[in-house]
C-alpha cells in the first residue's frame, strides 16, 4: 500500500522541483506520474526533441528517492502535428472536424497518427526505459474520455470495413447475420458499409453492435501498439492504462489482453456521484462524501481487469471542476477515499494533483497544494494518510465472498436497445452491487469467462448472450447462480434466440420469455420476495414455465417473478432495492454466507485478516465489533467521513 501523486513539472519553474520532490517524500509519497500531456515540450517542432527538462525532472525526483511513472503523451498531439497531418483531427458524425485547443483531438485509426505515436513512444522509451527510477508506464490518458470515440473519418471507415471483412468473410454472411433483408438494407460489398449514424430512423442494432465491437478492438490495438514498444525498450516495468469509472465504450477485459501488468483507474467520487443516474436523494445525501459504493464498484471491477493488481492513478483530493456542481468534500473524506481503495486491494493510491494550476482549463480543480503553495485541506488529509501508511502492516487481498458478473457486450446490447427509457445496465449491476455491500459482503466483479470455482454465490444481473460454455460452467458449478431479467435474450448477432430467451440456459432452467415489457415509473407490478413485499421497476419478462421449474414468487397478476431449479435462480424483473435486499440476503444465507444488514451509509471491506469500516452517512454510528479487535485505525465509533480498521488475529474471516 503506497501513495503516489500526479505531477506536471512543465507547469512550474524548475527552481521549485527539488523542493516539491522533497515535500512529496516527507508526505510519504513513493510514486510520481509525469509527462502524459507534455508532447509539445518534448518535441516543440517536428523531429526536434527537447529532453533536457524531462531528464532533469526525472533526475530531481530520482535524487529524492521517488519512483517515476511515465505517461506517453499521445492524448495531446501538438499543434505542428495536427497541421502537418490535418486528417489526424477527428471528425464528428456530421463530418465536421473538432478544433485544436484542448486534448484528445486525434483519430486513433489514422495511420499517420499511429505512426507518430509509435515514433514518440519509441524515442521516449529508448531514452528512459532503463532508467532505474522509472518503474512503470502509462499509455496515453483515459482513452475515450470526453466522448471522443470514435472519429467518423475515412480512416475509421476503412478500418471498420476491414474488420467486418475479417469477421464475416463475405458480404452475404454479414447481410444474413445482421438481417439486412429487413428494409432492403442489403449491402453489395464491404466497401458499401458505413457508420451506423445519420440514418433517418434507428440504424440496425446489429450494425451498431458490430461498430462498438470494432471500436473496442481498435482502442485495444492503439494501446497494444504502445505496449509492444515499451516492453522492448523498458523490460521489467509495469505497463498500464488509467481507466475511468463507469465507462464502457470499450471492453476492458479485451483491452487487458492487449498488454497490461495491472489496471489503474481515476477516482473522482464526488463528480461521479453528480453525473451518475442515481436517485436525487442519494445525490443530496452523498454530495460531500460520494456515494458509498461508487468508488468501491470500480475498485472491485478493476481489480478483476488487472487480474488482482490495481492502482488508483488519480484520486480526487478536493473539489474538481467538471461535474454539474462541484462541492468540497466533507472533512475526513479525502482520507477515507484512499483507505477505501486500500481496503479493496489497491497497491497504490496516487493523488491528483500535486498542486492546483492557476491557469488553463483546470484552474478550479484542487490539488494537494494550493496554487501559491501550502497544503490544501485535502493535502492535510493526504499527510495523515502518508503517516498512517508508514505504520500500517502489509496485507494481501483475498477472494471476495460473491462473484458479480459484469459484461461489456451486455452493456452495448442493452444500450443500443434499451426498450425502456430507464433500463441502464450499469445501474442494474450497480444496484445488485450496492445490495451485496449493504449485506456486508465482499464482492469480486468478474468477466463472464472467469474461473468461478471457489465462490458459493455468483450473481449475473443480466447477460445478453448465453452460450453453451457458460451453461456447461453453471451445470458443473458448486455455486448458486442468480440471473436477472433479459438474460439470454439475444444471439451474438442481435437476434432473438430460436428457442426464445433465455436461450441455451433453458437446458438448466426450462422456461421461456414470451414477451417483455419496460415499465414507466407509474407501472409497478407487485410481488413478494423472501417475505418482502414490493414491486418491479423498469423492466419485466413475462415467463412461461416449460418444465419442472419452481416458481418461488409470482406477481399479483400471475406472472412468475422468481424461478428456480437446482443451482439456478432467475429473476424475471428488475426489482426495487428492498426486494433485491431480501432475495440476495436469503440466497447468500442459503449457501452459508454470513450477512449483516449494515447501518445506512456504512460499509465494510476485508483485506487479509483486516476489516475496514467506513461511514459515508451524516449519522454517527457505533459498529458492533469483536471484543478481541486489535485497532489499527480509529475505533468503532464513526462520525461522517471516518473510518476504522481492526484485526482479529485469532479469528478466521468468515467465508
Ligand atoms: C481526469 C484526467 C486528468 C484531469 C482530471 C481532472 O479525467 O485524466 O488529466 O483532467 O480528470 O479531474
Amino acid at each position: 500500500m503506497q501513495a503516489g501523486v500526479c505531477y506536471y513539472p512543465e507547469h512550474w519553474p524548475q527552481s521549485k522541483w527539488a523542493q516539491d520532490a522533497q515535500r512529496m517524500v516527507e508526505l510519504g509519497i513513493s510514486h510520481v506520474r509525469i509527462a502524459e500531456f507534455a508532447w509539445s515540450r518534448m518535441e516543440p517542432e517536428q523531429g526536434q526533441y527537447d529532453w533536457d527538462w524531462l531528464d532533469q525532472a526525472i533526475e530531481t525526483l530520482a535524487a529524492a528517492g521517488l519512483k517515476v511513472v511515465l505517461g506517453t503523451p499521445t492524448a495531446a498531439p501538438p499543434y505542428w502535428l495536427i497541421t502537418r497531418w490535418p486528417e489526424v483531427m477527428p471528425l464528428r458524425a456530421d463530418g465536421t472536424p473538432w478544433q485544436f485547443g484542448s486534448r484528445r483531438h486525434y483519430d486513433m485509426s489514422s495511420p499517420d497518427y499511429r505512426r507518430e505515436c509509435a515514433r514518440i513512444v519509441s524515442v521516449m522509451a529508448e531514452r528512459y526505459g532503463q532508467h532505474p527510477a522509472v518503474v512503470a508506464w502509462q499509455t496515453d490518458n483515459e482513452l475515450g474520455c470526453h466522448d471522443t470515440l470514435p472519429s467518423y473519418s475515412p480512416a475509421t471507415r476503412t478500418a471498420f470495413q476491414q474488420w467486418l471483412a475479417a469477421q464475416y468473410g463475405d458480404i452475404h454472411a454479414l447481410n444474413t447475420a445482421w438481417g439486412n433483408v429487413f428494409w432492403s438494407m442489403e449491402y453489395p460489398d464491404f466497401s458499401a458499409v458505413s457508420f451506423p449514424v445519420n440514418t433517418p430512423t434507428d440504424a440496425n442494432p446489429a450494425h451498431l453492435l458490430d461498430f462498438r465491437r470494432f471500436l473496442s478492438a481498435e482502442v485495444a490495438s492503439f494501446h497494444g501498439l504502445q505496449v509492444e514498444i515499451i516492453r522492448k525498450h523498458s523490460p521489467g516495468r509495469d505497463v498500464f492504462h488509467n481507466f475511468m469509472g463507469f465507462f464502457g465504450a470499450f471492453d476492458h477485459y479485451q483491452f487487458a489482453k492487449a498488454g497490461l501488468d495491472l489496471a489503474a483507474w481515476d477516482s473522482y467520487p464526488l463528480a461521479r456521484t453528480e453525473v451518475l443516474a442515481l436517485p436525487e436523494s442519494d445525490k443530496v445525501r452523498y454530495a460531500r462524501t460520494g456515494h458509498p459504493d461508487i468508488s468501491a464498484f470500480s475498485h472491485d471491477l478493476y481489480r478483476g481487469v488487472g487480474k488482482g493488481r490495481f492502482w488508483v492513478m488519480e484520486q480526487q483530493a478536493g473539489p474538481v471542476n467538471w461535474a454539474p456542481w462541484n462541492p468540497t468534500p466533507a472533512p475526513g473524506v479525502v482520507r477515507l477515499w484512499a483507505w477505501e481503495a486500500f481496503a479493496h486491494g489497491a497497491e497504490l493510491v496516487s493523488w491528483f494533483r500535486w498542486r492546483q494550476a492557476p491557469f488553463a482549463q483546470e484552474h478550479l480543480h484542487s490539488g494537494l497544494n494550493l496554487p501559491g503553495d501550502g497544503y490544501s485541506p485535502g493535502g492535510e488529509e493526504a499527510v495523515q494518510v502518508g503517516a498512517e501508511l508508514r505504520q500500517f502492516p502489509t496485507v494481501a487481498s483475498q477472494r471476495g465472498h460473491v462473484a458479480l458478473v459484469f459484461d461489456y457486450e451486455t452493456l452495448w446490447f442493452t444500450d443500443i436497445q434499451r426498450h425502456g427509457k430507464t433500463f441502464d445496465y450499469q445501474m442494474l449491476v450497480f444496484e445488485y452491487y450496492q445490495t451485496l455491500r449493504q449485506l456486508g459482503l465482499d464482492v469480486d466483479i468478474l468477466p463472464r469467462d472467469a474461473d468461478f470455482s471457489g465462490y458459493a454465490l455468483v450473481v449475473v444481473p443480466t447477460l445478453a448472450v448465453v452460450d453453451l460454455a457458460l451453461v456447461e460452467k453453471v451445470s458443473t458449478s458448486q455455486a448458486l447462480w442468480l440471473f436477472g431479467p433479459r438474460t439470454g435474450a439475444r444471439t451474438r448477432n442481435f437476434s432473438i434466440p430460436a428457442t426464445l430467451p433465455p436461450g441455451p440456459l433453458q437446458a438448466l432452467l426450462p422456461m421461456q420469455v414470451i414477451e417483455v415489457e419496460s415499465l414507466r415509473p407509474s407501472l409497478t407490478p407487485e410481488t413478494t420476495l423472501a417475505g418482502q413485499a414490493g414491486t418491479a421497476i423498469h423492466w419485466r419478462d413475462h415467463v412461461r414455465v416449460a418444465g419442472d421449474v419452481q416458481t418461488l414468487a409470482a406477481f399479483a397478476d400471475g406472472w412468475p417473478a422468481l424461478l428456480a431449479k437446482g443451482n439456478v435462480q432467475y429473476a424475471a424483473a428488475w426489482f426495487e432495492p428492498k426486494l433485491h435486499l431480501a432475495w440476495l440476503e436469503q440466497a447468500a444465507q442459503s449457501v452459508g454466507l454470513v450477512t449483516t444488514r449494515l447501518p445506512d451509509g456504512v460499509r465494510v471491506r476485508r483485506r487479509g485478516e483486516i476489516t475496514f469500516a467506513f461511514n459515508y452517512s451524516d449519522t454517527p454510528c457505533v459498529l458492533p465489533t469483536p471484543q478481541s479487535a486489535e485497532w489499527l485505525l480509529g475505533s468503532n465509533e464513526l462520525q461522517q467521513g471516518q473510518l476504522c480498521a481492526w484485526r482479529e488475529s485469532a479469528t478466521a474471516v468468515q467465508r
